[in-house]
């Protein structure tokens, strides 16, 4: 999926050049207080807070055997911490949810890319225990909104059929202009 627009048009107007703190605009929904360009966001930074999240946006204090926990439980393979060590050391943008209880990581989500044009997004995830309370939006709209505040706007992801509902009203759309997405297989033709 690709962020609505992201191709070859401009940037949505709901995205603005302010450095201004966090606030609530006229759709009722708030707006980062990061001094970069906004992106809407459904929960602010202190709501989260004041129900014991703190937001990350480095793998500092990030356990991985505690995330790769949350990989599985979800149903994703589980990995070689050290290759998920690698993987965040080549990540341009994260953004993860901490419970400050446990100092855990409860949501997360990651995107790499070329640092100015394109950003693809990978392992979005929250543990089974706190689905269903923002925290999956949460990380998407600030992960989305830190590539659009450093002028990337072509942002892709891959979604497996039953969470595109997940991401549509976060601005994604499936096959835009006709475009699709491909992957290399590695299955080969029979001969
Ligand atoms: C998909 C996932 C990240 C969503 O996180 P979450 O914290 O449970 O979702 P949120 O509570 O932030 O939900 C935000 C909105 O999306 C909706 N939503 C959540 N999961 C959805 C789904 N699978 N399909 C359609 N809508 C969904 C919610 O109802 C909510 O709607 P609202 O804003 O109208 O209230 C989480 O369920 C998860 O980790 N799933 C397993 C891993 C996975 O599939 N990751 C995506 C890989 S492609």
């Amino acid at each position: 999926m690709l962020l609505r627009g992201s191709i070859s048009t401009p940037l949505p107007s709901s995205l603005r050049l302010n450095l201004t703190t966090t606030r609530t605009n006229p759709r009722n929904v708030t707006v980062s207080s990061r001094a970069s360009l906004e992106y809407p966001l459904s929960i602010s930074d202190e709501a989260l807070e004041s129900r014991g999240f703190a937001l990350r946006r480095t793998a500092e204090g990030l356990n991985l055997e505690a995330l790769n926990k949350v990989f599985v439980a979800v149903g994703f393979p589980r990995r070689d911490p050290e290759k998920i060590r690698v993987a965040l050391e080549h990540t341009d943008s994260m953004v993860w949810v901490e419970q400050r209880k446990t100092q855990r990581a409860v949501a997360f989500a990651r995107a790499t890319g070329d640092g100015v044009f394109n950003a693809i997004i990978w392992d979005v995830v929250v543990d089974p225990s706190f689905q269903g309370i923002g925290l999956g939006k949460a990380v998407v709209e600030r992960l989305v909104g830190d590539l659009l505040g450093r002028g990337i706007s072509n942002i892709a992801l891959y979604s497996e059929p039953r969470v595109l509902g997940f991401y549509r009203p976060l601005g994604f759309v499936a096959d835009p202009d006709g475009i699709r997405g491909m992957v290399y297989s590695r299955k080969q033709k029979k001969k």
